[in-house]
Formats: C-alpha cells, structure tokens, sequence
C-alpha cells in the first residue's frame, strides 16, 4: 500500500526533506505549516516537476492536520532556525512551545506513525515531542546523527581524496558542540583513517565537524543548513518506509543503553518498518565513554530547561 509521509513546517528544511521524499518516491507527501499558502504553493511547484525527475507521487501543502490523518511518518521541521551568535539552546523555549503543538496536533490524526524531530536543539525537542505524543521509544528519534556522519565522511573524504560513500564514520552523542566523532572506528572500504591521514589532520576534521552547523550558519546569515538536514531524515524515514534495517546513527530514548537512561541521545540504531528494531551497542574506550557522558549532561541541562 502506498505510504504517506507528513512534513510539518515548510521552511528549507521541510521543502527540501518534501523534495527529497518525492523523488525517492516514498509515498505521498503532505507539507504542513501555520503559514497560509507556503506549504500550498511550495506543494504545488513540487508536484510539477514529476513529469520532469519520473515520480508520481501525490503532495499537497496545508494548513490543516486533518489532511496528516493516518500518516505512517511524520517529520517536524518547524520551529525558529539559528542565527549567528546563537546557539541551539538560545532556541529552546520558542522551539518547545512550537514542537509541543506539533507533535499534540500530529498524534491525534496519526496515532500510529513513526516520529522523526528535526527542529533544534534535537535532543531536548524529540525528547518533548515524545513526552507529548506518548509514542512508544521504539517509533520516534530525533535527526542528528545522520546529518552530522555526513559532514564527518564529506571532510574525511575530501581530505584522503576517496568517494565519500566509501568513508564509513559515525558521530554520536549531542547534536552540539560535544557530539562525538568516532575516530577510531571511521574507515575508507575497511582501512582505519588513522592510516591515511595523520592525526592533526584528523583532529582539524573533528572539529570541523562539530562546528559544521556553525559553519554554514555563519555564511547564510539568516538561516541555517537545509539540505543534507532534509536529506538525512529522509534517508530515515525511507529505512523505516522500506523496512530496509538500514544502521543509522539516531538520537533515541536510552534506557540503560552505553550506560545512559532516561535521555535521547545519537546512537547507531537499526531502522525498519516496527521502528527503533534495536540499539547497536558496542564498547566505548574510556574518554569516548566520558565524551558521551559530557553530551548526557548538556542534553539533561535542555531537557531540564525544556520544563517537560
Ligand atoms: C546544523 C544546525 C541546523 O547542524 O543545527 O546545521
């Protein structure tokens, strides 16, 4: 049966992951926003290039949720984007009021969807997204992981002049200035990075990575990144479409995984039609334990700000 996706807010992020899920032809697509006719016109211009990249799927925009009623994924977008100066906690209680009424409107038309949070500060938003919404952890993440990994192969790629599929690297932890680039586990075909690059090289990269939100930021001025964050959910929500257990780092609901409980956090999670299907749990090295620790404790500092 054919699958119905919902965007809520159609912003960059939005129009883009509605591009991206049309083109990867999902399902149908639903965008949804507060604001009359920009999730209408940007659905209709959509729609139109069908004829022109081969897809067929059906996209309206709305201002209405009983348009949602019984999507099998529902992605929200919405909420104020950061602006130079500020970090993503500086968005926090604009963001929460706005994803609270999101995630209470979405639920009540589509009880049973999967739930992808992409508004920022992530961590603290799916966590009240899932507060709200009741879902089970097993059918909401937040979109972190997969944005950051792909900034993290990008720059290990560009640096040891291979294609970026064939760097495989993952970032845990918060989606802020603490995440946590894996270095010890990114590899190009098998062969550990620390082989091709040397480690100031490496460490520049990290870094890099961490600030890669900032990065793009401070170029736009008045907005931040849109489209590998609207392609990365998409990339979620098709492993979910497709029930295809694909393992991308997400920020799920730990209870008791790497040592951590009551809090969402990116972790590598396998993906398929149920959801969550599990966490990949591995062993940390001790100051990556203690990286992850540290991103705990800002995330607790959000979710505590957050009044949920
Ligand atoms: C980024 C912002 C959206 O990482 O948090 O691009």
């Amino acid at each position: 049966m054919k699958k119905k996706i919902t965007i809520i807010g159609a912003g960059n992020v939005g129009a883009t992951a509605a591009h991206w899920a049309m083109a990867r032809c999902l399902g149908d697509v639903v965008l949804l926003d507060v604001m009359e006719g920009i999730p209408q016109g940007k659905a209709l211009d959509l729609w139109q290039s069908g004829p022109l990249d081969n897809f067929s799927g059906k996209i309206i925009g709305s201002n209405d949720y009983a348009d949602t009623a019984d999507s099998d994924v529902v992605i929200i977008t919405a909420g104020l984007a950061r602006k130079p100066g500020m970090s993503r906690d500086d968005l926090l209680a604009k963001n929460v009021a706005i994803v609270k009424s999101c995630a209470e409107s979405a639920i009540k038309y589509s009880p049973n969807c999967f739930m992808i949070v992409v508004t920022n500060p992530i961590d603290a938003m799916v966590y009240t997204a899932f507060k709200v919404s009741g879902l089970p952890r097993h059918r909401i993440v937040g979109m972190a992981g997969v944005l950051d990994s792909a900034r993290y192969r990008t720059f290990l790629a560009d640096a040891i002049g291979v294609a970026p599929q064939d760097v495989s690297a993952m970032v845990m932890g918060i989606h802020g200035d603490n995440m946590l680039p894996l270095v010890r586990l990114a590899n190009v075909a098998g062969v550990p990075v620390t082989e091709l690059l040397p480690p100031e090289k490496i460490a520049e990269i990290v870094k890099r990575t961490q600030m890669g939100g900032m990065e793009i930021i401070n170029q736009l001025k008045t907005g931040s990144a849109f489209y590998t964050p609207g392609l990365a959910a998409i990339e979620m929500a098709e492993a979910v479409i497709r029930d295809s257990r694909r393992v991308l780092p997400c920020a799920a609901y730990l209870d008791g995984e790497f040592g951590i409980r009551g809090y969402f956090l990116g972790v590598p999670v396998v993906l398929c039609a149920r959801g969550i299907e599990r966490i990949v749990e591995f062993s940390l090295m001790e100051e990556e334990q203690r990286a992850l620790n540290e991103s705990v404790q800002a995330v607790a500092k959000q979710v505590e700000a957050t009044g949920l």
